[in-house]
């Protein structure tokens, strides 16, 4: 382990705190599954859903999936910036507040209020009041605010803490462009500073872009640029679930050398695979404009290169580092380590389907198809949510290994269950975002594609019974553990 705490002996006033964060976020994460679930089913044709509300179920689903789980991200990082730099806990409540607040107004807003604009709300949609009303909204946008300042609050804490403990040049890693720098600051110093810029950036552009519709809802007639406006949701949106996941990453370079005794050491090859990986984060949402044809051809071009160079640096250099973290180091493979690795497994997975379908070339075809949401559910559901599971039963210190691995085993085989069944309609070409597939004019393929999102509501429902093992397993842990410190 890089330094002298363990997870168990953070003082108790930081595990309340962190506590309370993962769990609020735990349990807004299975009220999302059930959504999702919901959606699978209606698509299914097994229950009737309008189609005002199959969108309103989206929106909510797919905002408070992306929100809820970078949040719980930003707690982990939290945690591994306080065992390093004293980050203030005080700024972490503020920012729970202003994210549960956020929370709240978007169940409102989507659940009551149908606003059902899709997570992008794309402009000028959410101001055409197609099938809700305007208070709707803007209770959305000022919800998605409260929620970017929450995480900006927390970010730039993080950021300062962290400068001030090990100065700019330490935490980024440069130092090992040097010869004869000291010690490199621990892997996990790094990982977080990485997180904490890129979300800062992609925060501030989103807030930006949420004041503009937020003037455009205060004063209807105004109009402003769609297209820059796409670029401003999608550097926002695509840079936060990219960060969420390295946040996950970032655990398991803290954690995992507990488990194998080994430090996860931060060599120049590492330091350049994730300085690069800062860079291109940024401009990998490129990809998500390929079809706007007015976009530059250079950007288009630039998104292509930007979205292999987030990718595949940071997928290489973790994966041999997490290779040669197990290989002799005689780890017993109790269930925080074995989550971290299957996590690890999902998110390659889900990253190298990404990567294909943001090659220019494959994406004419896949594009809007079920490939899209295949490759990033891949990525969060059997990839960043089984890490964050993990750090949770660590962070608890529960002892229920048993139940948990149970929940892990019955999560692992729902939720590719669930994946596969996207990949198939994607590589089938059925569309993303159907509400009712018996609209696809092609008899054959709308029966196929209810077919599979049957058995995609099977997947997913056995992936929701797993995760409820596993917070039982949470309760009987802790239970355990009671009796054993008594
Ligand atoms: C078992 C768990 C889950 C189920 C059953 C589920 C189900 C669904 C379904 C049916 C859709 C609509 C797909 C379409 O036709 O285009 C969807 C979209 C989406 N899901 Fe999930 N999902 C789950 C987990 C997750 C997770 C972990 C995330 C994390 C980010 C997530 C984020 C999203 C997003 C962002 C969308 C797109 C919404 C949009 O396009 O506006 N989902 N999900």
């Amino acid at each position: 382990m890089s330094t002298g705490t363990t997870a168990g002996s953070a003082p108790d006033r930081d595990r309340r705190l962190i506590a309370t964060w993962l769990v609020t976020t735990l349990a807004i994460f299975l009220l999302l599954v059930t959504l999702g679930i919901t959606m699978r089913l209606a698509q299914g044709a097994v229950v009737p859903l309008s189609t005002p509300d199959f969108y309103a179920l989206m929106t909510m689903h797919g905002l408070g999936m992306a929100g809820t789980l970078f949040s719980a991200g930003i707690a982990m990082v939290w945690f591994v910036a306080a065992r390093h730099a004293r980050p203030s806990r005080a700024a972490m409540w503020v920012a729970y507040v202003l994210f549960v607040a956020g929370a709240v107004a978007l169940l409102v807003a989507t659940l009551i209020g149908k606003f059902a604009a899709g997570w992008y709300a794309l402009y000028p949609l959410p101001f055409l009041k197609a099938t809700w009303p305007g208070w709707a909204t803007g209770t959305t946008i000022v919800a998605l605010m409260a929620m970017g300042l929450a995480w900006l609050v927390a970010q730039l804490d993080i950021l300062r803490a962290l400068a001030v403990e090990h100065g700019i040049g330490r935490m980024f890693a440069w130092d090992r462009f040097r010869s004869g720098a000291g010690e490199p600051a621990p892997a996990g110093v790094l990982i977080a500073s990485i997180c904490a810029v890129a979300g800062v950036l992609g925060t501030i552009v989103g807030a930006a872009t949420l004041m503009t519709y937020l003037f455009k809802w205060l004063a209807p007639a105004t109009e402003f640029d769609a297209l820059l406006l796409k670029n401003g949701m999608f550097m926002f949106g695509h840079t936060i679930v990219n960060v969420a996941m390295y946040c996950g990453i970032c655990a398991i370079y803290e954690l995992m050398p507990r488990f194998t005794g080994r430090a996860w050491k931060v060599t120049r090859t590492v330091a350049v695979a994730w300085n690069a990986t800062l860079f291109f984060i940024l401009f990998a949402y490129f990809h998500h404009l390929y079809m706007d044809f007015v976009q530059p051809v250079a950007l288009q071009v630039f998104g292509q290169i930007a979205s292999y160079g987030s990718a595949v640096p940071a997928t290489a250099v973790t994966v041999f580092g997490l290779g040669a973290q197990i290989h002799r180091s005689g780890l017993r493979w109790s269930f925080a380590p074995a989550a971290f690795t299957v996590g690890i497994l999902g998110w390659v997975l889900g990253g190298i389907t990404a990567v294909v379908d943001s090659t220019i070339a494959v994406n004419l075809v896949f594009h809007n198809t079920l490939w899209v949401p295949a490759h990033f559910h891949t990525y969060f559901l059997v990839g960043y949510v089984l890490i964050l599971l993990g750090f949770l039963h660590l962070f608890l210190r529960s002892r229920a290994e048993r139940l948990a691995g149970t929940g892990l085993a019955v999560m692992l085989a729902g939720g590719y269950t669930f994946v596969l069944m996207f990949f198939l309609g994607g590589l089938d070409s059925v569309p993303r975002r159907f509400a009712s597939y018996a609209t696809i004019p092609y008899p054959d393929l709308a029966e196929r594609a209810a077919e599979l999102a049957r058995w995609g509501a099977v997947g997913g429902s056995v992936f929701l019974l797993g995760a409820l093992v596993f917070c039982v397993s949470l309760v009987a842990g802790r239970r355990r553990r009671s009796g054993t410190d008594a």
